[in-house]
């Protein structure tokens, strides 16, 4: 078994983008992300501020909207009008989730799908669908990062999703497809999920329940990608997968945390320097 190091292909990631963007600074060109936050969730909080320190580690301007729980919709509404037509912003990502009285679907309708750097915007999903896209979303692209980094050929595999969200479950299928993997979308509803699971090459496990994910669900020598996020009993950090009962059963495995979290936002700095790129060309 061999843990894949999500930090360390994250570096990489954000050193390159580093790099480039050192090039457009040479130019005159500085990549800059908007980041909206509405409210005081804590989770949303840590992930802003890692977005906000990954900027800065890439030489992008950035500008945090830190908004209270009781902003209004047309209150939203208005500063994303506002970033659309700003010239030194090139990317604007709404945290989600948003309060309940905020309709998330509404924002994301609203921000210029040049400037969606999260890829949600309708037409940048459509985009996706048949292959001729700007942006990819952030955490799916994360994780076929990751699986480029086992250096095992994606096409032709057997690739089983568990989840179907349309942040993760549903455009991390079509990257897959992309990549000519044949590909299953399993979820909550999934009638014999293990049997499904148990024939997987590549098992990316996307369903947001703590330690789902047993060695009896899992192919002897699999690639399994983690995106879970939970707090298992003890309050302790934990993905969808019980790491400890399924690590030795596969060939490579992405821990949590230090997986797919840090692609993410890897991820979400190489989008906004295509957001230049493209806002500038
Ligand atoms: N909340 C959880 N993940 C994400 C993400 O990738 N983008 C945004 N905007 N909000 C999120």
């Amino acid at each position: 078994m061999n843990i894949i190091d999500g930090k360390a292909v994250s570096k990489k990631v954000k050193e390159d983008v580093k790099a480039e963007c050192e090039q457009l600074k040479a130019k005159g060109i500085i990549p800059g992300l908007a980041v909206i936050i509405v409210g005081d969730d804590p989770a949303s909080q840590v992930y802003v501020h890692n977005k906000e320190v990954a900027c800065e580690a890439c030489g992008f301007y950035s500008v945090k909207y830190a908004l209270p729980a009781e902003t209004t919709q047309d209150e939203l509404n208005a500063l994303v009008d506002k970033l659309n037509k700003d010239d030194k912003i090139n990317g604007i990502l709404c945290q989600l989730p948003l309060p309940s009285h905020l309709d998330d679907k509404e924002v994301i309708n609203r921000i210029d799908p040049l400037k969606d750097v999260d890829a949600f915007h309708p037409v940048n999903v459509g985009a996706i669908m048949i292959g001729d896209y700007n942006y990819l979303p952030c955490t799916p692209a994360g994780v076929m990062e990751l699986i480029h980094s086992t250096g095992i050929d994606v096409s032709g595999k057997k690739a089983v999703v568990i989840g179907r969200s349309n942040i993760v479950g549903k455009p991390m299928a079509m990257l897959l497809l992309h990549e000519n993997a044949t590909v299953e979308i399993t979820h909550s509803r999934t009638q014999n999920l293990a049997d499904i699971t148990k024939e997987a090459d590549i098992l990316v496990a996307a369903i947001g329940k703590a330690k789902f994910v047993k060695a009896d669900m899992v192919k002897d020598g699999a690639v399994v990608i983690d995106v879970g996020m939970n707090r298992d009993g003890n309050g302790k950090l934990c993905g969808d997968v019980d790491f400890e009962d399924v690590k030795d059963k596969c060939s490579f495995i992405t821990p949590v945390p230090g997986g797919v979290g840090p692609m993410t936002i890897a991820m979400l700095m190489k989008n906004t320097l295509t957001a230049a790129k493209i806002q500038n060309g």
